[in-house]
């Protein structure tokens, strides 16, 4: 079906499962869209987030006419994927979620790190993954306020100093990291912005620790679930970068991280999307 694939995050942490969908879909048409005037979303209110994905996802269905969307957002699945189902449907939507089980599974000293939103790891969604998995691993989980924004503004500053740093603390906080009994192996990404910060992590943690983010199974999620419809498009494939910031900051973001050459590299665009009115 010749329809986009919406793919949406507070930012642009996005990116980093739009490269995995990219892979494993490459004949498809993807538009993304970063919400970025409205961001962060993790240290913001719940129906501050539910509000934004409301009216993104209205707008991509209105304004693109997509087949599916990609919640490329932790926070703003923990807070509205339901909700956005219920209201869609007709709509296959796929979201990101930290990925708790597979960490436990891997992990060997059974002590699973777990770095987050705010919003993510406070959620009723997040509470009641660890539980449920709570005689599985003993999971060590850190809300890393600001880095998320620091790893945005990174992109114009070229100053990696500050994700460092607040890298450092958070890894810090959680105890010891490494394969020693009662030592954290496993690390899970439970923000698609950390991903963009998992060098800088790689260091501090050792590079024994298993660092495990999302992108790899929602692409495969995604695959499933148009296979199943019947909606997968034959090519070629295609991109279109959209954000409610500024125009020049994605651009730079999808250079940098989607090694988008400059003269072939969607063009991004600046788009105003008004919040949905409070439910
Ligand atoms: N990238 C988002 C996530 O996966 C949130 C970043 C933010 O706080 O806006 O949770």
């Amino acid at each position: 079906m010749n329809a986009p694939i919406g793919v949406f995050d507070s930012g642009i942490g996005g990116l980093s499962v739009l490269q995995a969908l990219q892979a494993a879909l490459p004949l498809e048409h993807f538009v993304y869209l970063d919400d970025s005037a409205y961001a962060p979303y993790g240290e913001r209110d719940d129906a501050h987030v539910v509000n934004r994905s409301r009216a993104i996802t209205t707008y991509l269905r209105q304004a693109h006419g997509i087949k599916a969307l990609v919640i490329a957002c932790n926070t703003a699945t923990m807070a509205a994927v339901a909700l956005l189902r219920a209201e869609h449907p007709d709509l296959p939507i796929v979201g990101v979620e930290p990925g708790l089980k597979p960490a436990a599974a891997a992990s060997h000293t059974k002590h699973v790190g777990v770095i987050g939103t705010r919003g993510t790891v406070t959620s009723a969604k997040f509470k009641a993954l660890r539980t449920s998995l709570q005689d599985q691993a003993t999971f060590v989980v850190q809300p890393c306020d600001g880095l998320a924004d620091a790893i945005s503004r990174s992109v114009e500053t070229q100053d990696d100093s500050k994700i460092i740093a607040l890298c450092a603390d958070y890894t810090c906080a959680m105890g010891q990291f490494g394969l020693n009994p009662g030592e954290i192996d496993t690390l899970v990404l439970g923000c698609t912005h950390y991903v963009f910060a998992q060098a800088h992590l790689e260091q501090l943690v050792g590079p024994q620790v298993r660092i495990l983010s999302t992108g790899e199974p929602v692409a495969r999620r995604t695959r499933q679930l148009l296979e199943a419809g019947g909606l997968l498009h034959s090519g070629p494939g295609g991109l279109q970068l959209l954000t409610t910031g500024e125009a020049a900051v994605l651009q730079a973001a999808a250079q940098r991280w989607l090694g988008l050459p400059a003269q072939h590299g969607a063009q991004a665009a600046h788009v105003h999307i008004d919040s949905s009115p409070a439910l």
